[in-house]
């Protein structure tokens, strides 16, 4: 018999073909000290006279889900450059051509972070509802220099096998995987290939609403402040209609017309009556209805 021939070259792979990379934005706004500064106080104030939420945050305070509403003067200016300043240039870069009514008429949701000595987020996305963009602004890093802790890391989403960590290496692990989906700690899978975004004060960070991402950590004294924001349009829509996360997705593509007369009222209600009472103050079930959340 035969010796089995030896293969005396071995190829090299091609370049590979990427698919469905997903783009995460990042700006970061000059001059930001004292946007900043006036941002933190009127975040800190609100802290004390409201109470937080429990979404994916460990710890933390999460504040409702009305940043967008809130009057203070730093607050609006936000708002502009997030929905004047940022987001055309997003939308010009994914959407080339869409039309000039496409950049107006967006939708926010939008509310404030603060966390203190080792709190952490869990990996989550802001998919709920017709999210389509979801956005951070980092008015507090909390550290001097470089950031060390309290990391924003989007999920490695490529599908693409990762090494298990620790004891998981071994090849004969039986355990199950945790997985970081309902869980505070960190991932034991992958985090390296995760993509990380460096908190900066005044950087604004956009991705799809779709994206995972967690928060590592945070092992520093000073208070860390960031807003997160979720924008959504009737005139866009994300083209996975198999996204098993998009709970609302089939009556969006099926029956738009009453969802968008439905969307509508709720916005015109909700702004109708913050106009006359302080969100603060609307009853659990309005806010719920009215704001979304828990
Ligand atoms: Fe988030």
């Amino acid at each position: 018999m035969d010796a089995t021939p030896e293969v005396a070259v071995k190829p090299e792979l091609d370049r590979p073909t990427s698919v469905g990379g997903t783009p995460i934005f990042t700006l970061q706004w000059p001059d930001t000290k004292q946007l900043n500064e006036q941002l933190r106080e009127v975040v800190l104030r609100k802290k004390e006279t409201t109470p937080g939420l429990k979404k994916s945050n460990c710890g933390g305070w999460h504040s409702q889900t009305d940043f967008q509403l809130w009057p203070d003067a730093p607050v609006r200016t936000l708002m502009d450059m997030l929905l004047q300043g940022m987001l055309p240039q997003v939308i010009k870069a994914t959407a080339p051509g869409a039309p000039e009514g496409l950049f107006k008429g967006w939708e926010v949701e939008s509310w404030a972070n603060v966390n203190k000595m080792e709190d952490s987020a869990s990996q989550h996305d802001h998919v709920g509802g017709t999210n389509l963009w979801s956005a951070i602004y980092y008015v507090d890093t909390g550290e001097d220099g470089e950031v060390r802790s309290g990391l924003t890391k989007f999920v490695d989403m490529s599908g693409v096998p990762r090494p298990l960590k620790g004891d998981a290496a071994t090849a004969d692990r039986t355990a199950p995987i945790k997985t970081w989906q309902d869980a505070c700690g960190l991932s034991p899978v992958g985090e390296e290939y995760d993509i990380q975004v460096e908190p900066v004060p005044g950087k604004m960070v956009m991705f799809p609403s779709t994206l995972p991402h967690y928060v590592t950590p945070y092992l520093s004294e000073r208070q860390r402040i960031t807003i997160a924001f979720n924008l959504k349009h009737p005139g866009y829509a994300v083209a996975d209609p198999q996204n098993p996360r998009a709970r609302k997705a089939m009556m969006w593509r099926n029956f738009r017309g009453v969802m968008l007369a439905g969307q509508k009222a709720k916005g015109a209600a909700r702004d109708g009556l913050a106009q006359v009472v302080p969100p603060d103050r609307w009853p659990a079930p309005v806010r719920k209805r009215l704001l979304g959340g828990n």
